[in-house]
């Protein structure tokens, strides 16, 4: 039994949970109940021919196509939340050899993947998000969470060594995340007719972490889930894939749609912190990740967050032209605060409305 953490409000801890990898090894006919989620929606999209949208961020930087290209992702943000970007500037050898690590990590015997372990009172390290009871249905899925940038951020106790290039294949992604994340949100923040430069700053000076999701093949897929639904309470979320097994589904019109692998590119999905930076005229969308009875599937999602110093609120220049602030305007830490000791029963992004009454 795990210890509970001293605030037991707060939701900023996790119980330790059985591998997933582990179970799947063990070739079952079913699913332990723990995991058995018939209380879901069907895993397979109504619509199974929407796609999500697609920026060519060449396109974006190249004068000619500029302006077609930042109508498209305008439309992608406000309609979708969520695209896929190619010519991110990334070198594709920088992701391949991050999702080698990312793999070698998770084909490690258990008990080397525990040397990194979560402890009682983090969410850092191998392990698993927000179990905070033993009767809690949970999700099927391994993972480690680490905290990347700035460097002062870092918990090094938690970064594995083994594979032998992780750290440094990881100090490298994370950098190059930040780049990917500082372009595209100037082109974000362009659409929505911002100062880009200040808010280019802000995610430059911001704070990142990385989630490595391992989604093991599943006996009775269609009875799981491998994320819970959820918005992420980012700036916007970097999604990598590993390979060109599907999982990831948006929520789009009420229907859950595939996000089909594209080859080379990222998916980038906007949080709450963006949805709020907008006053509601961008939405952070639901997501999920479903399994398969096949194959396993892993994906690599960097959290980019502006710098901790500014406060989290709607841009001034949206609310002086004539709309009221939808949301309220907090610290970092009041943001945070309010996050890790929310209620479950309430919807989070809705807690931070100005009440009208
Ligand atoms: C996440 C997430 C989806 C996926 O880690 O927040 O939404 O497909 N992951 O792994
Ligand atoms: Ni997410």
């Amino acid at each position: 039994m795990a210890l509970a953490p001293s605030d037991s409000e707060s939701l900023e801890w996790s119980l330790p949970v059985p591998s997933v990898q582990e179970l799947a090894i063990q070739k079952l006919d079913k699913v332990p109940l723990r995991y058995v989620r018939d209380d879901l929606d069907q895993i397979t999209p109504s619509n199974p021919s929407l796609r999500v949208p697609l920026i060519d961020m060449n396109k974006l930087a190249n004068p000619e196509s500029h302006e077609k290209e930042l109508q498209k992702l305008h439309f992608a943000c406000q309609e979708w939340g969520v695209f896929q970007i190619i010519n991110h500037g990334v070198f594709d050898e920088s992701l391949s050899k991050m999702r080698q690590q990312v793999q070698e990590f998770f084909d490690l015997p258990l008990q080397e993947k525990k040397r990194w372990a979560q402890k009682p009172g983090s969410l850092e390290g191998y392990g698993q998000a927000f179990v905070t009871s033993e009767e809690q249905k949970l999700e099927w899925n391994d993972m480690i969470f680490l905290k990347t940038l700035p460097l002062q951020d870092r918990s090094l106790n938690f970064w594995p060594e083994n594979p032998q290039e992780f750290r440094k294949t990881l100090e490298t992604y994370s950098e190059d995340m930040r780049n990917v994340a500082v372009s595209i949100v100037r082109f974000i923040t362009m659409g929505l007719g911002l100062e880009a430069q200040k808010f280019c700053d802000t995610f430059k000076e911001g704070t990142y972490e990385i989630r490595m999701n391992c989604y093991p093949p599943c006996p009775e897929p269609e009875r799981v889930i491998g994320l819970n639904p959820h918005a992420d309470i980012s700036g916007i979320t970097l999604l990598l894939e590993c390979g060109d097994t599907p999982g990831l589904q948006v929520l789009k019109d009420e229907h859950w749609v595939n996000v089909e692998p594209v080859n080379g590119a990222i998916v980038v999905n906007l949080g709450h912190i963006m949805e709020i930076i907008s006053n509601g005229k961008y939405k952070a969308p639901d997501h999920r990740a479903v399994v398969n009875n096949s194959k396993q599937r892993m994906s690599i999602v960097t959290f980019c967050y502006p710098n901790p110093s500014a406060d989290i609120g709607p841009a001034e220049k949206l609310i002086k032209s004539g709309s009221p602030p939808v949301y309220k305007t907090l610290t970092n830490a009041e943001y945070f605060h309010s996050f890790f000791n929310r209620k479950l029963e309430v919807s989070f992004i809705d807690s931070l409305k100005i009440s009208l009454s």
